[in-house]
């Protein structure tokens, strides 16, 4: 095992090609996106349903809920969902320029540390994440401000 640049998180990344903000109308049918799957989730146990709505870098949406289990550590976070699904239709080489996170419970919450992972597995160093922030605002961060140090897996071949 060696270590060698992260590819997408290269710091010589030529940035003249990053995409700019979305815009406001951008922002909020990501979010009506991620709202609406939420309504599909299955969480029977938290009766916490949450929805992710993902754009990719060539503007596809795709969206995600999760879907919980009896046995308990089997649940699918929405954001994996999205992601997981977003890989099946679009194949591996997705990137995500923005990620919408929303619940139907009226509370704050920030992705989880294992979806924070998973979004930076398929992230630009611009991927931006929107999360239910406090008294029902929209928050707005980067991935690599959830998470900085976020593990990578090099390997030879
Ligand atoms: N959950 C998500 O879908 N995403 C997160 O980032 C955090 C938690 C779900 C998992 C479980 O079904 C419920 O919220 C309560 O933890």
């Amino acid at each position: 095992m060696s270590l060698k640049p992260d590819q997408n998180h290269d710091p010589n990344h030529d940035s003249s090609s990053r995409p700019t903000p979305l815009s406001p109308a951008q922002a909020a049918d990501l979010q009506q996106r991620a709202i609406a799957v939420a309504y599909h989730a299955y969480a029977p146990y938290s009766h916490f349903r949450v929805g992710a709505a993902v754009l990719l870098t060539d503007g596809t949406i795709v969206t995600g809920c999760n879907v919980e289990n009896a046995s308990y550590r089997l649940t699918v976070c929405a954001e994996q969902a999205a992601i997981a699904t977003a890989v099946s239709l679009h194949g591996p080489g997705i990137r995500i320029r923005a990620i919408a996170v929303a619940n139907l419970n009226d509370t704050a919450s920030q992705p989880c540390g294992a979806c924070r992972q998973t979004i930076h597995e398929f992230s630009t160093p611009d991927t931006i994440v929107f999360f239910p922030g406090e008294k029902g605002a929209i928050a707005q961060t980067t991935i690599d401000k959830l998470l900085p140090a976020a593990f990578q897996l090099i390997t030879e071949n």
